[in-house]
């Protein structure tokens, strides 16, 4: 028996749960299932759903599904779009920050023009954070909006060296920049994207060796946030002639960064910081009283499709071995997952709206 380790309950500041209109990929009932047996008690949900979480109705709806449906702790963003900005100021009291589409993504969410980014800028509590998906100049775009308006900035999926320089140089010139990676960014590459084909294709996309040498050079120092963009979508889906980008990721990242501790790779008070103590203070989320993950660090398994969670039921990640499982997770005092016992899953509802 080796000894059982106890980190805080983790905060993954991005997750894709579907809802509306995608529960047959995921809803809050099976996303935040996988939340939990990752050891992720607190989670923010992304607004590219369809309709997206970018009027104060549709907002205000899927609050009321997830207050119902939630199994562990969860926020909302709101979505910007050039057709309701109006609505910024009343969305901002419904979520717990502002996404931002600058690239290439999944639905139809997208700001590609200045006046709009300015109405954000504007419009948004200057308390309340502004996320955005900006992938190589958009970065810089993104740099430029937050010296301007002088407001913290944080950068979704970091994935290039050129980016992470950026950031760095970025916060080195004392701007309140942050930014997280992924794990699917930190473990593969163009060559894993070759040998998985729909299964390895997200945006961003997978990058060179070289891109991923430098996410994790900068591990102990620029990145602020492991996340773990969980973007499921179903296999038929993914075999169809035009499949959406996007991978599971909610119960793949701590087994991932608990194999990199023990690599060496990072410590572990480093992944705490990663994984709960940063993303908490960046979006000011609340502190979860009694709330922690048991883990076993040194159980070895291989990733298993049919152990997930998730509705899609698969991972990229599929037949890697791994080190370090998640034993047990207790939330505000209760024991809402024990890998032993799938009873001991706390039922839908039981989470918090934040
Ligand atoms: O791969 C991705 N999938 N990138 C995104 O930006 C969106 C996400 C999704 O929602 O599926
Ligand atoms: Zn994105
Ligand atoms: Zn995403």
């Amino acid at each position: 028996m080796s000894p059982t380790l106890h980190l805080p309950g983790l905060v993954d500041v991005h997750t894709h749960l579907r809802v509306p209109g995608g529960e047959h990929k995921e809803d809050f009932a099976s996303g935040t299932a996988a939340a939990l047996a990752g050891g992720f008690t607190q989670i923010l949900a992304m607004p590219n759903t369809s309709p997206p979480l970018a009027t104060r109705d549709v907002l205000q709806a899927t609050r009321a599904i997830a207050s119902q449906t939630t199994r562990c702790d969860v926020g909302l963003y709101a979505g910007a779009s050039p057709q309701h900005v109006v609505e910024l100021p009343a969305l901002a009291a419904q979520a717990v920050a502002l996404k931002i589409y600058l690239n290439d993504t999944f639905g139809p969410l997208r700001v590609e023009d200045l006046p709009t980014l300015h109405a954000c800028f504007r419009l948004w509590p200057r308390g309340k954070m502004i996320a955005m998906h900006a992938e190589g100049q958009s970065v810089a775009v993104g740099i430029g909006l937050a010296a301007a308006y002088r407001r913290p900035v944080h950068f979704c999926h970091i994935s290039r060296r050129d980016e992470i320089e950026l950031i760095a140089a970025a916060k080195q010139a004392g701007l309140t920049v942050t930014c997280e990676v992924t794990p699917h960014h930190l473990f593969l590459t163009d060559a894993d994207a070759a040998r998985l084909g729909p299964l390895g294709d997200m945006r961003p996309r997978l990058a060179a060796q070289d891109d991923q040498d430098a996410l994790w050079a900068h591990v102990d120092t620029t990145v602020d946030c492991i996340a773990t963009d969980h973007a499921p979508h179903t296999l038929e889906e993914k075999a169809s002639p035009n499949p959406p980008p996007g991978v599971a990721g909610l119960e793949t990242a701590l087994p991932l960064m608990l194999t990199a501790v023990q690599q060496g790779r990072l410590s572990l008070d480093r992944l705490v910081e990663l994984m709960a103590l940063n993303p908490r203070r960046i979006f000011g989320l609340p502190t979860q009283p009694a709330t922690f993950v048991e883990v076993d660090p040194h159980a070895r398994a291989t990733v298993a499709n049919d152990r997930l969670h998730t509705r899609c039921g698969w991972t990229p990640f599929a037949g890697l071995a791994v080190q370090g499982l998640v034993r047990r997770v207790t939330l505000r005092g209760q024991v809402v997952f024990d890998a032993d016992r799938p009873e001991a899953l706390a039922r839908p509802g039981a989470g918090q709206l934040i």
